[in-house]
């Protein structure tokens, strides 16, 4: 595949070195474009011998060869890390001023932004209106990773480590995809995510602690896969994508509702909700009051529908429906079996076709920014195991999904 390798002027731009060798370790034919700013972290020199091809970031170089044009025409993929706040708002506003961004304006593949800042400059207004903007048009525009950044301050900021970024670009390395094309191009892809909240009365309810940012990945990462992603959220913690059909529910059996009918059109549902199992038997019509005459209240629950294993079973009794139903399974393991065992359980339990296995805790996974899953198939083959920030594992997740989908 050839990629050109965008480099912004920031401190990371060390890091976009080891990532350029990942690149080449996998095969790919590398052009890297630095910024002039990014020359002051990192030398042409370690460009050149590292990707094997002459580095320049002038459109008077080699004019010859119409780089300014030709560059971004012929590239499958065009990769910008570290995209720092002014290239981001460069590429926002169309400008054309060196030749990163003249290849940018000529990109016909997938073009992908991995963004480095401080904290204060991901969220100004400003750059969050030009990455919305950019994502707007297509852009797949990674989200950066929490910790450290080069003063002694951390946060949201942090340019994810190259093998992330590496693992992050799964679906579009998998190719050979023509230029443009994308793997979940023409898919229907229906997501649920967050926690579903079932009312005692009308100011209480029985939550729990999913925050949706798994689904909306998962969403956002199918989207940038080029599906037409429907999103059914219950209760979430982050904003949906804006580039998905959106539908709120609040309770389970609204979530059932909304899922069944999104299925029937579906090629693939991604069952992350964190669906109640029970509701309460009665929700009170008026708020409950605390009375000292009369005995405190008793909670009778009822189950609710499992929704995953209608999924299947519809299938099953109709012979159509989605291609490919995904489940989640949130385990913690216990005394008397590991989370892969109640895993393995679950999915023969369930019927889907994959079941991405998360091991949760007190700590682990609910509203973390980086996650592991384990990736299982019917087939009990090698269960898959990929680490890193909720947006790269989910890019895993759908890149294995496009990779089991029948071609068309
Ligand atoms: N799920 C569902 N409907 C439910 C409960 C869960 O569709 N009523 C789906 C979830 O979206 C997830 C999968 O089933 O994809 C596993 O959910 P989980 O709560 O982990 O499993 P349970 O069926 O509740 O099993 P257990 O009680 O053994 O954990």
């Amino acid at each position: 595949m050839r990629i050109v390798l965008g480099v912004g002027g920031g401190i990371a731009a060390y890091k976009a070195a080891s990532l350029l060798r990942l690149f080449k370790e996998a095969g790919h034919e590398v052009t890297v474009i630095p910024t002039e700013a990014a020359g002051k972290f990192v030398g042409r020199a370690t460009w050149e011998a590292l990707s094997g091809n002459p580095v320049s970031n002038s459109v008077f170089d080699a004019v010859e060869t119409v780089n300014h044009v030709r560059l971004g025409q012929e590239a499958d993929l065009v990769v910008v890390a570290p995209a720092t706040a002014d290239l981001l708002a460069r590429a926002a506003a169309g400008l054309a001023s060196d030749l990163l961004t003249n290849t940018l304006l000529m990109a016909r593949g997938t073009v992908v932004m991995v963004p480095a800042m401080h904290t204060e400059m991901w969220q100004h207004p400003a750059t969050a209106a030009n990455v919305a903007t950019l994502r707007g048009r297509g852009t797949v525009v990674m989200e950066p990773a929490v910790g450290r950044l080069t003063g002694p301050d951390s946060g949201p900021g942090r340019l994810p480590e190259p093998a992330e970024i590496f693992d992050f670009l799964a679906p579009y390395l998998a190719g050979p995809l023509p230029a443009g094309e994308l793997p979940l191009q023409g898919r229907r892809v229906l997501v649920t995510a967050g926690g579903t909240r079932e009312p005692l009365d009308p100011v209480r309810f029985l939550g729990n602690r999913s925050s949706g940012k798994q689904g909306v990945a998962l969403a956002r990462a199918a989207a940038a896969a080029g599906a037409d992603v429907h999103l059914v959220a219950a209760h979430m913690d982050v904003p949906a994508p804006e580039n998905v059909e959106l539908t709120r529910v609040e309770t389970a059996l609204q979530l059932r509702e909304a899922t069944l009918q999104a299925a029937a059109g579906a090629d693939v549902v991604i069952m992350a909700a964190a669906v109640a199992d029970f509701r309460p038997a009665q929700a009170a019509g008026t708020k409950i009051k605390k009375r000292d005459d009369a005995a405190d209240p008793v909670l009778t629950l009822v189950r609710n529908p499992d929704i995953l294993r209608e999924l299947v079973t519809r299938r099953e009794e109709h012979d159509a429906g989605p291609e490919l139903i995904v489940g989640f399974a949130a385990e913690t393991g216990d005394a008397e079996a590991g989370v892969l065992d109640y895993a393995r359980q679950k999915l023969a339990r369930k019927g889907c076709d994959l079941l991405v296995l998360n091991q949760v805790g007190k700590d682990l996974v609910f509203g973390q920014d980086s996650t592991t899953v384990t990736i299982l198939d019917r087939d009990g083959s090698e269960p898959e195991t990929v680490s890193g920030s909720k947006d790269a594992t989910a890019a895993a997740i759908i890149g294995r999904i496009a990779g089991e989908l029948k071609p068309r």
